[in-house]
């Protein structure tokens, strides 16, 4: 009996011993920001130096798209529909139907396009615990500690993101992603003008390529 007892506590204690060493050896990996849900939707509220947007975004990897729909303050409503196959629509829907086209070597955004972020620590933000990490230099994003969800980000040159509503799985119906028809024939009127606000805005590509950065980093 006490010899079957002491048996087996031999057989315990190095066990004991190896799990315990092992979790002081190893430190634990650093927490990894969670991919972007194929479908969502979410309404950003962006402050660029003291311009302020407020911008739908339906990110649809999905079915290969992802659309802004940017209110700057008291100002446009600009439209920026973008495709996998590199192609954007950058229009308003008002009277002067002012319409861009640009292409893109690259698509939309994976959804793991924060892979390979550093870890920075965790930090409280808009009132939520959050874990911060850095890509390359360019973007500082904070995700929600316990339900993982994305709270807020910067970008280098501080622009700012609040992240108000985030709805998974959410999709914009498909008659909505049809660019109007003045995107389709002489599309390089006043393109100046367009251009200049959409520079301003959030995660898209335009926003990415503010600056000397070259966007295929994140890629
Ligand atoms: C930010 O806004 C202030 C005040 O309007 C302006 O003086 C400054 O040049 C702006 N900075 C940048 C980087 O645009
Ligand atoms: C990319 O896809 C969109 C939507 O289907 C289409 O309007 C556009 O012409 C395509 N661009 C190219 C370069 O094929
Ligand atoms: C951006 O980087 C990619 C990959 O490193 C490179 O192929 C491309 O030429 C660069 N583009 C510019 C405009 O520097």
């Amino acid at each position: 009996m006490g010899s079957k007892v002491k048996s087996l506590s031999l057989l315990i204690l190095p066990l004991a011993f190896s799990l315990c060493f092992s979790s002081l050896s190893s430190k634990p990996a650093d927490p990894t920001p969670a991919p972007w849900p194929h479908q969502f939707h979410s309404i950003l509220f962006m402050d660029n130096n003291g311009s302020l947007q407020v911008v739908d975004l339906w990110y649809d990897w999905t079915n290969g798209r992802n659309f802004n729909i940017i209110q700057n303050q008291l100002g446009k409503l600009l439209y920026d529909l973008e495709w996998d196959n590199g192609t954007s629509y950058i229009y308003t829907l008002d009277s002067n139907k002012e319409c861009r086209v640009l292409h893109f070597p690259v698509g939309v955004l994976r959804p793991n396009w924060l892979e390979g972020a550093t870890h920075l620590g965790q930090q409280e933000v808009d009132g939520f615990l959050c874990n911060v990490w850095q890509k390359v230099d360019f973007i500082w994003y904070y995700e929600d500690v316990i339900t993982k969800r994305p709270v807020y980000w910067v970008f280098y040159t501080g622009m700012t993101a609040h992240v108000m509503t985030f709805e998974v799985g959410a999709v914009l119906e498909d008659p909505k992603w049809q660019a109007p028809v003045y995107c389709f024939k002489e599309s390089e009127k006043k393109e100046n003008t367009v251009i200049k606000s959409v520079v301003s805005h959030g995660l898209s590509r335009e926003g990415l390529m503010t600056g000397s950065f070259n966007v295929s980093m994140l890629y």
